[in-house]
C-alpha cells in the first residue's frame, strides 16, 4: 500500500543550480535554501565539495555553508573524495553524499575513474565520515539507462548498491540521471534490489523528468515501500556530465500528487511555488514545472 508520510529530499540548490549556465550569487543561493526550509522542506541538499573546475556553479561552497547557520533543515552536501570530505568537515557539515555510477561510461565522465576505482575512492570517505558521526547517502547514477551504453542490466545496479551499503552508507538514492525509466522498470529494479538484501526502507528514488515519467515512476516506487523521494524546486536541474539529462522531478508536482493522495510531506505548496517563481526571476526563465505554471501564471 501507500505510506502516510513521505520525506522529500530537496535537491534544487545542488542538482538544479549545478546545471545553470550562469553562476547564481551566493546570497541568492542562501536565500533560496532559507525559503525552501520555510516552505517546510526538512532535507535540502545545499551544495557540492567537488573540484571547482568540474562544477564552477558550486565553487562557492565555503562561502555558502556559514550563511546557513540558522537553518534547521538537514543540509547534506556532495563529497567525492578525501579532499571534499576535509572541506565539508571543516565547515561542520553533518551529512554527506558520495555519488557512484552503475555504468563505466558515466563513472569515467563524472569522476574520472572506473566504477571500482570510484568505490575505492569512496571507502575511506564513508568510513571517516561515519567515525565523525556524519550521515552518509550513496547515490547510484544511470540505474535505468545510460546515454553511452544504452540499457543497463539490473544485476549491475544490484552489485553497486550492495557495495555502497557494505561501505557503510545509511541510505541509497537510485538515480535515473537521464530520465528514461518507466514504472515497470522501476518495479523490476526494486525487486532485484530486494533479492540481494537492499530493502526499500534504505532507498530513495531520484528521477529526472526528461520523458515526463518521473511522477509515475515515483508512484511505482512508493508502492514498493520507498519512503524518500528526491525532487527539485521548480524542476531545476540536470547533470553537466550526462548529455540529455533535464531537470529533476519538480518538488511542486510531487507535492501536488502526494497532497491529492493524502500523503503528508509537511510542505506548504503555496510558499514553495512562490519560492520557485522568485528563483525563476533570478534565472531569467520560467519554471518548467506544470504545477508552478498552473498555480502562478508567469
Ligand atoms: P580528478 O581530476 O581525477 O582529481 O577528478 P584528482 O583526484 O586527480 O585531483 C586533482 C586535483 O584536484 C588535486 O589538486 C586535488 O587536490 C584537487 P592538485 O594536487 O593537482 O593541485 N581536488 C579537489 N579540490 C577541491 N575539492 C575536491 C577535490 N578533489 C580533488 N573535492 C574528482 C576527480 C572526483 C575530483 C572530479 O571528477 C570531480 O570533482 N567530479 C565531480 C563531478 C560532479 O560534481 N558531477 C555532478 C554531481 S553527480 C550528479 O549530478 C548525479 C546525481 O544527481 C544523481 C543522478 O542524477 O544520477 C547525484
Ligand atoms: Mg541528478
Amino acid at each position: 500500500g501507500l505510506p502516510d508520510r513521505v520525506r522529500i529530499h530537496e535537491v534544487g540548490p545542488r542538482d538544479g543550480l549545478q546545471n545553470e549556465k550562469t553562476v547564481v550569487p551566493v546570497e541568492v543561493k542562501a536565500e533560496f535554501i532559507r525559503r525552501l526550509a520555510d516552505a517546510g522542506l526538512t532535507t535540502i541538499e545545499a551544495t557540492s565539495f567537488v573540484h571547482p573546475k568540474w562544477v564552477p556553479q558550486l565553487a562557492d561552497a565555503e562561502q555558502l555553508m556559514p550563511m546557513l547557520d540558522g537553518v534547521t533543515a538537514r543540509l547534506p552536501v556532495l563529497v567525492p573524495n578525501g579532499r571534499g570530505l576535509d572541506r565539508a568537515l571543516a565547515l561542520g557539515v553533518r551529512e554527506i553524499a558520495v555519488f557512484g555510477s552503475v555504468t563505466e561510461s558515466f563513472a569515467k565522465a563524472n569522476l574520472n575513474r572506473t566504477v571500482d576505482e570510484s568505490l575505492e575512492m569512496f571507502a575511506p570517505v564513508v568510513a571517516t565520515a561515519r567515525e565523525a558521526g556524519v550521515t552518509v547517502r550513496g547515490y547510484l547514477s544511470m540505474c535505468f539507462g545510460d546515454p553511452w551504453e544504452g540499457a543497463v542490466p539490473v544485476g549491475q545496479v544490484a552489485r553497486v548498491a550492495r557495495r555502497l551499503l557494505d561501505l557503510g552508507c545509511d541510505e541509497l538514492s537510485l538515480g535515473d540521471t537521464i530520465g528514461v525509466a518507466t514504472p515497470g522498470h522501476v518495479s523490476a529494479v526494486l525487486t532485484a534490489l530486494g533479492a540481494v538484501g537492499v530493502p526499500a526502507e534504505r532507498l530513495a528514488v531520484h528521477f529526472h523528468d526528461t520523458y515526463g515519467q518521473a511522477l509515475s515512476n515515483t508512484l511505482a516506487a512508493l508502492r514498493h515501500g520507498v519512503r524518500v523521494v528526491d525532487a527539485s524546486a521548480g524542476g531545476l536541474g540536470g547533470c553537466p556530465y550526462a548529455k540529455s539529462a533535464t531537470g529533476n522531478l519538480a518538488t511542486e508536482d510531487l507535492v501536488w500528487m502526494l497532497d491529492g493522495l493524502g500523503i503528508d510531506t509537511g510542505v506548504d505548496l503555496g510558499r514553495l511555488t512562490a519560492t520557485s517563481v522568485w528563483m525563476a526571476g533570478h534565472l531569467g526563465r520560467p519554471s518548467p514545472s506544470r504545477t508552478v505554471r498552473a498555480l502562478s501564471p508567469q
